[in-house]
């Protein structure tokens, strides 16, 4: 599908087979997860812009790059915020506006119970941080709140997306790239992805 990028880098599935086994406790998870976002962000960040800056280095003068675009991370609560310091690490000016949204358990959409983005955007490029992408409902929800808010190019990054909801985003949003890390199979009839690995923010945060 177009706008649909998966990555079939062996350090990315090798990580994410270990995430995805029941025996693997909170800490490591968060860990993975940190380290997942970091492979996953450099991937989905491959057409940042640059500009050209003047660089002295001991022997020459150099043209060099530097970023021209400033970059908000949007995690959306609560599992997204794992995936923050990975992606930090790599671009720790970014901004991080923080969107609180919850699947309602019995309609699977999502309820939305924290935003507070300013008045006008403040950056130019949004990647919205969420490991799985299961009915979609959630991360259309939020670049629905991106779009209103006036972003120019929104990215979705996560780890695990189900068939339904890519085609959900990408039906409603076709111009948002979605980058993940791996396409698992379907969803169970309670909307988890199958094979997946369960509830992303309970495994984080220890409340299985
Ligand atoms: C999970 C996940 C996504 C959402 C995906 O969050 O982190 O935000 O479900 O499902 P969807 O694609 O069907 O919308 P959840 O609602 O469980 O909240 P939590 O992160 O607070 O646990
Ligand atoms: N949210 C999760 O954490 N896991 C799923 O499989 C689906 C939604």
């Amino acid at each position: 599908m177009e706008n649909v990028f998966v990555s079939g880098h062996p350090l990315i599935k090798h990580k994410l087979s270990l995430l995805r086994q029941t025996s693997t406790e909170p800490k490591k998870f968060r860990e993975l997860v940190r380290e997942l976002a970091g492979l996953l962000a450099y991937e989905a960040t491959l057409d940042l812009r640059t500009r050209p800056v003047e660089v002295k280095t001991p022997l020459a003068v150099m043209t060099g790059s530097e970023l021209e675009e400033k970059i908000g991370l949007i995690p959306i609560l609560r599992a997204g915020l794992g995936l923050v310091e990975g992606v930090w690490e790599l671009m720790p000016s970014a901004e991080v506006w923080h969107i609180g949204l919850y699947r309602d358990e019995r309609t699977l959409k999502p309820v939305q119970y924290y935003n507070k983005l300013p008045v006008g955007p403040t950056v130019q490029v949004c990647l919205i941080l969420d490991p799985m992408l299961a009915t979609g409902g959630s991360a259309a929800a939020t670049v629905d709140l991106l779009k209103n808010w006036g972003a120019m190019r929104i990215k979705f990054v996560g780890l695990i997306g189900a068939p339904e909801g890519i085609a959900h985003l990408h039906s409603r949003h076709p111009d948002i790239p979605i980058y993940l890390g791996e396409i698992d199979e379907r969803l169970n009839e309670k909307g988890y992805i199958v094979p997946g690995l369960g509830d992303a923010g309970d495994r984080m945060f220890g409340t299985a």
